[in-house]
């Protein structure tokens, strides 16, 4: 018994049944995100790996968006789809695993759920399955003006690295690029223990499951 609270709060693998939030939280994260990205494509997308952040306890209501393709040609075009009770998200985060490096493609925390530790945990759990697939570091593309995520970022050991210029089309603000030291080496092991270990002291143990 290590006498440490529990967060009401738990990471798994995103599922199809996760869609329909996932993309309002897309939109609200990324307003001028154009075209938005296609989840379910990215669920098949084999060097993808997305995870959820679910709120114990609390469902909301969607009304499941019925699917495109063969089944509407098939004459299911007209069955109603009825609204179904679904545990509530409040953020989700995804990895591309390129040649060793683990590219956080998309991390995002729903608005009224922010400043509360859960952006923290979505990239602990973004730096575990990266270790368990034996990358060799974490890498992302952050937006210049960006303060918050990048204070989240080096906090976890995240340098920057680079720039790329001009990278977001809607304002043509650049990209800071930042990576992690090799997460594999002694001092980036310490550092990742010692920083997990005291969120887990400051905002208890969440549960977390990966594919
Ligand atoms: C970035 C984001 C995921 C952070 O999520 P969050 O749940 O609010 O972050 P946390 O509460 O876990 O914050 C952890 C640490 O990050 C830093 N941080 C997070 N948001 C911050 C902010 N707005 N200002 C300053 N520091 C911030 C702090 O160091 C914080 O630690 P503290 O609580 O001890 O001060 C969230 O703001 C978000 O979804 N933003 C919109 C999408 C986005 O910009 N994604 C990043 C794209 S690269």
């Amino acid at each position: 018994m290590r006498g440490q609270s529990v967060m009401p709060y738990a990471l798994r693998p995103m599922g199809p049944h996760d869609l329909d939030q996932v993309a309002a939280m897309e939109r609200e994260a990324f307003p001028t995100l154009w075209p938005p990205t296609s989840y379910r494509r990215e669920l098949k997308n084999r060097i993808a790996e997305y995870l959820v952040c679910v709120r114990d306890g609390e469902f909301v209501t969607v009304t499941p968006t019925p699917r495109k393709g063969l089944l509407r040609l098939l004459g299911r075009r007209n069955k109603p789809t009825l609204p179904v009770q679904v545990p509530l998200l409040v953020g989700f985060v995804g990895l591309w695993y390129q040649a060793g490096d683990a590219h956080i493609v998309s991390i995002a925390v729903r608005e009224e759920y922010r400043r509360r530790g859960l952006g923290e945990l979505l990239l602990i759990g973004a730096l575990e399955m990266a270790t368990r697939r034996g990358q060799q570091v974490v890498t992302l593309e952050v937006r210049a003006s960006n303060d918050g995520a990048q204070t989240l970022y080096e906090k976890y050991g995240f340098a920057k690295v680079g720039l790329r210029r001009r990278y977001y089309a809607d304002n043509h603000e650049d990209a800071v690029i930042m990576t992690t030291g090799p997460l594999g080496g002694a001092a980036y092991e310490a550092l990742f223990a010692g920083l997990r270990s005291g969120f887990e002291e400051r905002h208890g143990e969440a549960a977390r499951e990966y594919l």
